[in-house]
Formats: C-alpha cells, structure tokens, sequence
C-alpha cells in the first residue's frame, strides 16, 4: 500500500462511502469513521498527509469538537467536503478558512476531487519537507546546538572548539540573550570533562550574605542556623566546569576569595580551616564591560586579568539578520513538537518583519516572540501582528535584487517598444521578437497599459 496516499475520512457513513467509491480508480487509500473518537485515534497514531471532513449540518458535532480535532495533527491538510449550498453559510466559510487547506463541493465530480486531493497531497508533502512536519517527539537526549551560519556564528563555533581543548579560565562577553550560557555549555560539552558536572551560578541572582556558602560550601555549625555541613557549588563541580554567569554583580569580598580560589584551585568550606583541592574549570560570563567596572573600582584588576585568559564573544542579533530565519524556524519546529499546534510556519511579511526588527533581546526575545506567535496564531501561518512587531514600511532594500533589475529590465523594453510603435501591439511584439501573447502577459505582469489594439 502506498502509505502516502492514505487519507483519512470522518463523516456520515453513507456519504463517505459513495465518495470513496467514486474515486475508487485513483488510488487513494481511505480510512473512514464517522466517530470523533476513532478519528482522533488514528490521527494521533501515525502521521496522515489528508483529511477530509464532511461538513454537513446534520451531523452531531458541535464545531468546538471539530475544532479540536482538526487541530490535533500538525501534519494534516483537511479538505472540507460539502454542498455548494453549505459554502455559502457564514460560519461554515469560516470554519473552512481557518482550518481547511481546500475544499470540494457535492455533488462530487470524481476528477475534480481527485485533483484537489493530487494538490493537496503535493502540499502537505512539501510541507513535511520543509518543515519537518510530522509527529516526531521531542528526543530528550538530542544535543543542544547553536544555530545559525553566519561568519559571527561560525567564528564563534570555531572559538567554542579550540577553547574545549585547553583547560584555562574563559570569559564569554556578550549582550542579553545573544547565548552566552549556551556558549558555555557547548564548552563543556565539547571538552574532555564532559562527563562531569556543570555547574552553573548567577553572581547577580543571590543575596550577597548567600553566595559565599553557595560558592564555597560551609561546615556544621559554621552559622546560626548551619545545622549541617553543604558542599558549595565549587566543590560539586569537581571533575567538570564551574559556570560563574554574572562575574560582573559578584560582591567585592567575594572576588578576593575567588581570585584565591582560581590561583591555587584550593577552597575552604566556611567554618572550616581545612583546605580541599577542586580539579575544576571556570567559565565566567558577563554583559557589563568589566574594564569600565575595574575603572570605576566595581571589580578587581587582578580577578579580571586571572578569567579574561581565552575569550568567547557572542554576537548580538542585529549583527547576523541572515541568521534569524533559521532559529525562528529552528524554534518553531522545537515548540510544535511539544504542543499541538495547527500552525504551519511564518508568512512572508513576518519573515520580511523579524529581519527589519532590531532585536534588542537577542535571541532570548526571538524565541519568546516565536512561542508568543504560536499561541496567538488563528490562521495558518504566522503573521507580523502574532509576533508583536510591525513591519516598517520606511525600509528600502539598499541594493536591488536580480529579479528586480531583470524586472525592471522588461518593463522598460515593453513600454519602450509600445512608445516606438505606436501602441501598436502586434508590431511593438515583433519589434520585440515575441508573440502577442507573451506580450499581453508582460503587459498585465508589469501593469502597462493596454495598447488600443488588444482586443483585436
Ligand atoms: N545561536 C543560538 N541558537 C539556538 N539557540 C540560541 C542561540 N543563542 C541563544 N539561544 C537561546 O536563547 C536563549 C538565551 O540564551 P542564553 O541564556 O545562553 O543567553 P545569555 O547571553 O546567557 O543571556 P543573559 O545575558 O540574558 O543571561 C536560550 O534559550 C538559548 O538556548
Ligand atoms: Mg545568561
């Protein structure tokens, strides 16, 4: 059986039955029920590129039913079959505009259907390809990946690699959200303490009474209240990378201690005069510009000199637009494949909008503005309005594209050989070297004027 032309049909037994029947000699594979429930079933079984829906007002279901099945499937195109009396309805046009990709009207004529379906099974393919549509889980174990191929993105992937190597201390620098703690996690992944722990501490996120226990770890008793011992976060990373995100917020006190963690790899747990050696690695992160800080007496010259050995800088959004389609659609494959979402993709507005945005959350913004669209969506694709932005008309592309000058191009040689004969259609085409024909259909595309004769 050739399981792509499988098609699933839901509605009055009778009617689906002869319409099977009808198309009988095209080779379509239907499945048919007339129960919500088995319908359900089956689309949540296997992926199924075509559903019909028979939408007739006899039937039972109320449309809020309908609608929560049609949704179910991300890789389902439905056909809505009716009458052509039923089309003319308010609410039925509705339904089919938001959720059908095409609809064939009753009485059936067996090849125009066929056909609807040819098409639609072509589209559903495409979309499948395009964008992995399909019932996919999300694979717990899939890696995390840094997307994007931009020369900014390249070059920081080639830095991640030759920094996993070594085993010196790294500062990542980079604006909100550009991926700097991804950029750290990659390190680590990358590198041969892999299979140690990360450990990951924001500087900025605890009470400076806190971090000092958190960093370093205390002894019974070493406080009121300190009724056991704990490990701090340095200790536990042993055999891995310790992940210090914020260096820039950490507490003056506190960067005396870790400068003298970092020279010796020694701690002392608070309370405790025993020193413990830690075989860990440091990568320090921050968005603040630490030589401004040291200027200003915010941080130690002598901590900054002792992390900033290699570095890591992660490009902001603005600085790679050629990256933005691919992790909007990297993002919105990752979401679809948690929810169930009958959203197919971005419209070509949204995509022309989120290259013109300047993005000032990075890639933390994008990817909320993604989810965002998903949730809002009411048609099939995302439009600039689902992701918040609005697309500025001011913008000109600064240099005219191939097809705009081949376009240009053509226009200009229609309306010229027009002028040089005299609105004369049949000898402005020769003078061209082209049939009438070809030069009607220049005409419409570029919008000129049709010349006198055009009806003759
Ligand atoms: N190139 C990228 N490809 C895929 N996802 C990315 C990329 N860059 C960032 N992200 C994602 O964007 C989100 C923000 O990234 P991350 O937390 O690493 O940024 P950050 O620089 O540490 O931000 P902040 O300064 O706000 O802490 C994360 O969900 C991360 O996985
Ligand atoms: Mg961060």
């Amino acid at each position: 059986m050739d399981k792509s032309r499988y098609v699933l049909m839901i509605g009055d037994q009778r009617l689906t039955a002869s319409t099977a029947l009808s198309l009988k000699q095209y080779a379509w594979q239907f499945q048919r029920t007339s129960c919500l429930i088995e319908a359900e079933k089956l689309l949540l079984s296997a992926p199924i590129p075509i559903g019909i829906i028979l939408l007739e007002s006899s039937h039972t279901w109320s449309s809020l039913e309908l609608e929560k099945l049609l949704s179910l499937s991300t890789s389902t195109l439905w056909v809505a079959l009716l009458t052509v009396d039923s089309l003319q309805e308010y609410e039925t046009r509705a339904f089919i505009a938001r959720h059908c990709h095409a609809c064939i009207t009753l009485p059936l004529n067996p090849e125009e259907a066929n056909y609807v379906l040819e098409s639609t099974l072509t589209i559903s393919e495409l979309l499948a390809t395009h964008f992995g549509t399909g019932h996919s889980p999300p694979d717990p174990g899939r890696k995390i990946e840094m997307i994007g191929n931009s020369h900014a993105i390249e070059k920081l992937l080639k830095d991640i690699e030759k920094i996993a190597l070594v085993d010196a201390p790294v500062l990542i620098t980079g604006e909100s959200g550009t991926g700097k703690e991804l950029t750290a996690r990659l390190i680590h992944d990358h590198s041969t303490r892999r299979e140690g722990p990360f450990n990951a501490i924001n500087c900025g996120a605890l009470p400076a009474g806190l971090i000092q226990t958190e960093l370093f770890g205390h002894e019974k008793g070493a406080f009121t209240g300190a009724g056991k011992s704990k490990v701090g976060i340095i200790e536990s990373a042993s055999g891995g990378t310790l992940f210090l995100d914020e260096i820039g917020d950490l507490p003056m006190e506190l960067q005396v201690h870790l400068l003298r963690f970092l020279e010796d790899h020694r701690i002392q747990r608070l309370g405790s005069l025993r020193e413990i050696s830690v075989d860990v690695r440091v990568l320090a992160a921050t968005h603040v510009d630490l030589e401004n800080a040291i200027e200003s007496g915010d941080f130690r010259e002598d901590l900054y000199h002792r992390i900033n050995v290699l570095q890591a800088r992660t490009p902001p959004l603005r600085e790679r637009p050629e990256d933005i389609e691919a992790l909007a659609l990297h993002y919105f494959q990752k979401f679809r494949a948690e929810t169930s979402c009958r959203v197919r993709g971005f419209n070509h507005d949204s995509l022309v909008t989120m290259r013109q945005h300047p993005w000032p959350g990075n890639v933390r913004e994008l990817l909320n503005r993604v989810r965002r669209a998903m949730v809002m969506c009411e048609e099939r694709l995302i439009t600039p309005d689902d992701l918040g932005l609005e697309r500025r008309k001011d913008v000109v592309r600064a240099r005219p594209s191939l097809e705009d000058i081949r376009n240009c191009a053509e226009r200009e040689a229609v309306t010229a050989a027009l002028a040089r004969n005299r609105n004369h259609a049949l000898h402005a085409a020769q003078d061209l070297g082209i049939s009438r024909a070809t030069l009607y259909r220049l005409i419409d595309k570029h919008c000129v004027p049709r010349p006198l004769d055009s009806r003759a």
